[in-house]
C-alpha cells in the first residue's frame, strides 16, 4: 500500500548562515578498550595486516569515512595509563592490568604506533593525558616527547625510538570524564579545575601552539551538571580552548518515536553548555570564547548485558560490541544534524568509537570487516557536509512522545559548499508511517537542480548488518525533484536522506 503523505515546508537562503563548518566535527575515537586496537585497527598475522600489523581493510574503511581527527588513547582507560609503557622496543614493554575495563594491556600499540596509524589513515590525533592517577609531570613529559624537536631528555628519547621528527600533536584533552565516580582518580570540580589549570599552564609552556580541551560532564544526566562546567571553567578559562561534552543515547524502552526524538536532548545539552561557557566569560569580563568539543557521542546500550558476561583480564576482549539497527542509524543522522546546527560553537566532535567498540566499522578476528548501519549517515555527512552550515526555516507538523513534546517530523541540516557550487540537504523523516513531502524554497539558489538523492530506509526498524549480510544500506533512487524553483523533497517514512543540488551548467 502506498504511504500516506504529510506535508512540511522549509526556506533555505545563502544569507541564513550558522557558520563555516570545522571539519573536525566529523572526528572519531579509538580507545584501548575491547577490540578497538587489538583485533580492530591492529592485528599482526591477519592476511590484511601491513608490515606494522595494521589491518589494511580497516584502514580503507576509515579512509572512506574521511575522519579528520581521532581521539586517543581513552576514554576511561587514559585515567590510569602510563604513556611510557607504550614507547620504545616492543619486547621490553610491560603488560599491565588495565583497570577501567579490567583487561590486560600489553602495550604493543602506543603513542608512536598510533601516530603511524593516523598518518596512514590520513587523520589528525586528539591526544588525552592522564589526570586520574597521574598529573602535571606525566602530561608535560609526554608533550615534550611528542612535540619538542630534540636536545632534551624526552624529545631525545623519542628520537632514540626511531622518530626523528616531532609528531606536533595540536589538540590535547585534559583528562577524561573526571566527574565520573567510575573514573580512576575521579575528582570534585574544584580538585579537577585546579589540577587541569596547573597542567594546562605547564603544557602551554612546553608548546604554546597546542589547543586544550577542558573536561566537561560525562553526560547531561550527571547530578553535578552544569555546575561542573561552571566551576571547572572558572579555573581553566585562561588556558582552555574547548570544553568537552559526552553523551550516549539508548532505547531500552523500545519506543522508536521517543528514541528518534533524542537529538532534541543533544540540542538542549549543547545549548546549556554554551550558556554556561558564556556565563563564565561574562563573569571574567573575558574577550575569549570557549568552544565545544563533543568528543564522545553515539548510541550505546545494545551490548550492556553481554558485557557483564565477559571474562576479565583478556587482551582485546569483545566489549561494547553494539550491533546497530536501522533506527539507530536514523537517530545518528539526526545527531549529526544537531552538531551541524550548532557548528558556530561545536568545532570538534567524535563519534565514539571507530572500530568494534560502539562503532561504525566491525571486524572478525582473522576475518572480514563490515559496515554497521550507522556507518552510512556518518559517511555521507562527513563527505558532503563540508562548507557553510545554513539555518533553514522549518514548518513541520509535530508529535509528542513519552519524553518529548513538539517533535518536528522533519529534522534537517543544510550545507552550502560554495567552491563546488553544491547545496546539500540532509533530512530525517521521523514519521513512522507517512512519507514527508517537503516544499523547500531555495530562493537564493537559482538554477540549482537535484543531482543525487540518497535514501536510507528499511521496513524493519530493528534490521542490522552482519558480516555476511548488509540489510541496511542506502539506495540512490530518492524521488526528490525541482518544481517552479522549489525543491520538492520526498522523504519515505522513517528515513534518513541526503539530497544534493548543483547549479545547472
Ligand atoms: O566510549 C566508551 C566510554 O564511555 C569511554 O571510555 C568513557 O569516556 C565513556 O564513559
Amino acid at each position: 500500500m502506498a504511504q500516506q503523505l504529510t506535508n512540511a515546508k522549509m526556506v533555505v537562503d545563502k544569507d541564513f548562515k550558522v557558520s563555516e563548518i570545522d571539519p573536525r566535527i566529523y572526528g572519531s575515537f579509538i580507545e584501548h578498550l575491547g577490540r578497538a586496537v587489538y583485533g580492530g585497527i591492529y592485528e599482526p598475522g591477519h592476511p590484511e595486516a601491513d608490515d606494522s600489523g595494521f589491518r589494511k581493510d580497516v584502514l580503507e574503511l576509515v579512509k572512506e569515512l574521511q575522519v579528520p581527527i581521532v581521539r586517543y588513547p581513552g576514554g576511561n582507560m587514559v585515567s590510569a595509563y602510563n604513556w611510557e609503557d607504550g614507547v620504545g622496543p616492543k619486547d621490553k614493554r610491560p603488560s599491565r592490568l588495565e583497570l577501567a575495563w579490567r583487561s590486560i594491556e600489553n602495550n604493543q600499540v602506543g603513542t608512536n604506533e598510533f601516530m603511524d596509524w593516523a598518518k596512514k589513515a590520513g587523520t589528525d590525533v586528539m591526544m588525552a593525558v592522564n589526570l586520574g592517577t597521574r598529573g602535571i609531570d606525566a602530561a608535560r613529559n609526554l608533550l615534550e616527547y611528542t612535540n619538542h624537536p630534540g636536545g632534551t631528555y624526552y624529545s631525545d628519547l623519542r628520537r632514540s625510538h626511531g622518530y626523528e621528527q616531532p609528531h606536533k600533536i595540536k589538540t590535547w584533552c585534559l583528562g577524561n570524564e573526571m566527574d565520573g565516580p567510575w573514573q580512576l582518580g575521579g575528582k570534585t570540580a574544584e580538585e579537577y579545575g585546579r589540577t587541569a589549570y596547573e597542567t594546562a599552564k605547564a603544557m602551554k609552556l612546553v608548546d604554546p601552539d597546542i589547543e586544550l580541551v577542558s573536561c566537561g560532564s560525562s553526560s547531561s544526566n550527571m547530578p553535578t551538571f552544569p555546575q561542573w562546567e561552571a566551576t571547572t571553567l572558572e579555573h581553566t578559562y585562561e588556558y582552555a580552548d574547548y570544553v568537552s561534552l559526552h553523551q550516549y543515547y539508548t532505547n531500552y524502552e523500545n519506543d522508536t518515536a521517543n528514541f528518534l526524538a533524542k537529538s532534541m536532548e543533544m540540542d538542549h545539552f549543547i545549548g546549556t553548555v554554551v550558556s554556561t561557557c558564556d556565563y563564565i566569560k561574562a563573569k571574567k569580563r573575558s574577550n575569549k570564547t570557549i568552544n565545544l568539543s563533543f568528543d564522545e557521542w553515539n548510541v550505546w546500550f545494545h551490548s550492556t548485558a553481554e558485557d557483564q558476561k565477559v571474562e576479565p583480564w583478556q587482551t582485546g576482549p569483545p566489549l561494547l560490541e553494539d550491533v546497530y539497527t536501522f533506527e539507530d542509524a536514523v537517530l545518528v543522522g539526526s545527531l549529526l544534524h544537531t552538531l551541524l546546527k550548532h557548528s558556530d560553537r561545536v568545532k570538534m566532535a567524535c563519534m565514539a568509537q571507530l572500530v568494534n567498540v560502539i562503532a561504525p566499522i566491525m571486524t572478525d578476528n582473522g576475518g572480514r570487516v563490515w559496515k554497521q548501519t550507522i556507518f552510512y549517515p556518518y559517511y555521507y555527512t562527513s563527505l558532503y557536509g563540508r562548507g557553510t552550515a545554513l539555518n533553514p526555516v522549518i514548518h513541520s507538523p509535530k508529535y509528542d512522545s513519552k519524553e518529548f513534546t513538539d517533535v518536528p517530523y522533519l529534522d534537517t541540516s543544510v550545507v552550502y559548499n560554495e567552491e563546488k557550487e553544491e547545496l546539500v540537504v540532509f533530512a530525517t523523516n521521523r514519521h513512522l508511517e507517512n512519507t514527508l513531502k517537503v516544499d523547500c524554497d531555495i530562493r537564493s539558489f537559482e538554477g540549482f537542480v537535484v543531482t543525487e538523492h540518497v535514501v536510507l530506509e528499511h521496513d524493519d526498524p530493528k534490521a542490522v548488518n552482519t558480516v555476511g549480510e548488509e540489510q541496511v544500506k542506502p539506495h540512490h533512487n530518492g524521488k526528490s525533484y525541482m518544481e517552479n524553483g522549489h525543491l520538492q523533497g520526498i522523504l519515505p517514512k522513517m528515513s534518513w536522506n541526503m539530497i544534493r543540488l548543483h547549479k545547472q551548467k
